[in-house]
């Protein structure tokens, strides 16, 4: 996979076959089919692009969605609350358009599985072909609806994204191993509170409700502070553990 990534930090996936436009001017197919990453390339404007492979953020800040995706501050402090690396074992629900099964695929690399519950099958269709056109194979999205139940055992997180988690917080507890998580996303502060109550009535352990920030620095001449506007208020994520 290949990237055009500007100065003005827009970033552009190429596809095989087409040219690419831009305000800065066009590059044909072929130029493009023939340029390795690190090369730069001049469009008919003589504007010079240089071309790079995209991560994980560039892919999903331009893969295909017909829903709202998580933000990064939300699924960062997912990876980093519970521990998650090389191997581990997770299931998610909803998937959507598969911005954090994504994220979790690229952590717990080969040895580790995630399966993904969306109930809506165009929404899994679409998540499907972003995962195979990320390219990677740790990744089953199943179009079931979760609340009919979780397949799968020996799970390290369950991560839910949908409304009323807490319906399922019984199958989750059955689900997950000793020292296993589950996190929740609740865009309402009622919903954090009542996956709250639910969760210690289940036997959950260890329960957390956290909202995060996240404000950028405005770097001017005359002096830096902090941005007016910041990413406030996305949802609450709720955090339980069995033991
Ligand atoms: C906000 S989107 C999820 C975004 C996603 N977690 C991400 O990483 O960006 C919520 C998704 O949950 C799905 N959904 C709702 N109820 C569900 C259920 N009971 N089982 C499976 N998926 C469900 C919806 O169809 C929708 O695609």
């Amino acid at each position: 996979m290949k990237m055009i990534l500007d100065e003005r930090g827009k970033k552009y996936i190429l596809k095989s076959g087409e040219e690419f436009q831009s305000d800065l001017g066009i590059v044909k197919a072929d130029v493009l089919e023939n340029a390795e990453v690190g090369d730069e390339i001049k469009s008919h404007l003589d504007h010079t692009f240089k071309i790079v492979k995209p991560n994980i953020n560039d892919f999903i800040d331009l893969m295909e969605r017909r829903c709202s995706i998580l933000l990064k501050k939300d699924i960062g402090y997912v990876l980093a609350h519970t521990g998650l690396g090389a191997g581990s074992r997770v299931v998610d629900a909803g998937t959507g358009a598969g911005a954090i099964a994504l994220n979790f695929g690229n952590v717990v690399g080969p040895e580790g599985r995630v399966f993904t519950y969306e109930i809506r099958e165009d929404f899994a269709q679409v998540a499907k072909k972003n995962i195979e056109n990320f390219g990677i194979e740790n990744i089953e999205v199943k179009n079931q609806n979760i609340k009919d139940g979780i397949d799968e055992d020996d799970i390290d997180l369950v991560f839910l994204d949908l409304p009323k988690p807490f319906e399922i917080f019984e199958d989750v507890l059955e689900s997950l191993n000793v020292g296993g998580w589950l996190a929740v996303y609740a865009p309402y502060i009622d919903q954090a509170k009542l996956s709250h109550r639910i969760a210690k009535k289940v036997g959950f352990y260890d329960i957390d409700i956290i909202e995060i920030f996240e404000r950028g620095l405005e770097i001017r001449q005359h002096g830096i502070r902090p941005k007016t506007r910041m990413v406030g208020h996305s949802g609450y994520l709720l955090f339980a553990r069995k033991l």
